[in-house]
């Protein structure tokens, strides 16, 4: 199977983007699955019921979340219900929603994991324990992981502890794309961070005189979204259905005024 990754989308921008984009990816790689991140989709903090129903509406099969899960409390009144929505499956027990999910489109199954880091972000359960616990109840061959995590560190030692265990292991929360994308010796394809889906012009997606204000005075500053044109960063995994594990990964990295659709 094909699975289209798109990276953290980010506001109304990232939204467009999406509009703008996805059309022409499904034409160019006609993925089976697709999955976003949308931790930010929601004015840059969180994601709201008409934002995720937008995404199914635009084709998107699944979404995976982050740090800034619980940013728009809207989440609270759809994340029980949702199942193509996760967040990281190592918040402590007894957090609202689901860690992981399986994700179904025609006859392909995929299972989504969420993890979250814990270096430099709050402190939260083991992921890497969580992941192993996880596993031991799953009976599925193909199985994608997003570990939302700052550190390139940690992410890369999630690539090694799960190679071989599961199809892909990509890494969000940074918003810059790394071109590490590889497959394991094991047989996971893994890249270090998809990059972002929104403003190109701004610090992350965020506007950038407020993030250099905050940066020059080290006052509190109140961040919003960057206006301007989109950049647009994804992943295409190619896995072999028989096995689960990853044949190739590619990336995808656009941005508006300079797309050039074959
Ligand atoms: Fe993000
Ligand atoms: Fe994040």
């Amino acid at each position: 199977m094909k699975v289209l990754f798109i990276g953290d989308i980010v506001g109304s921008i990232g939204r467009k983007a999406l509009e703008e984009v996805l059309p022409r990816l499904k034409q160019k790689y006609f993925p089976d699955i697709i999955i976003a991140n949308g931790e930010n989709a929601a004015g840059g903090r969180g994601i709201t019921r008409k934002i995720a129903n937008h995404f199914f509406d635009l084709g998107v099969h699944g979404i995976t979340m982050g740090n800034h899960t619980w940013d728009n409390k809207e989440i609270f009144d759809f994340i029980d219900d949702e199942k193509r929505l996760v967040r990281p499956a190592n918040f402590p027990a007894g957090t609202p929603g689901r860690g992981f999910s399986v994700i179904k489109n025609r006859s392909k199954e995929l299972v989504i994991i969420n993890l979250q880091g814990r270096t430099f972000l709050p402190p939260i359960d083991c992921p890497f324990e969580k992941a192993d616990e996880i596993l031991e109840q799953l009976n599925h061959k193909n199985i994608l992981v997003d570990f939302h995590a700052e550190a390139t560190s940690e992410k890369i030692a999630m690539g090694w502890h799960l190679d071989g265990k599961v199809s892909v292991v990509l890494g969000t929360h940074t918003h810059v794309q790394t071109n590490d994308n590889q497959i394991l010796p094991n047989g996971t394809a893994y890249v270090t961070d998809i990059g972002m889906v929104g403003p190109k012009e701004g610090v992350l997606g965020m506007e950038r005189t407020a993030v250099l204000r905050k940066f020059k005075t080290a006052l509190p500053v109140r961040f919003t979204p960057a206006e301007g044109k989109w950049q647009f960063h994804g992943s295409v995994i190619h896995i072999d259905d028989a096995t689960g594990l990853a044949k190739k990964i590619e990336l995808v990295r656009l941005a508006e005024d300079e797309v050039i659709f074959e």
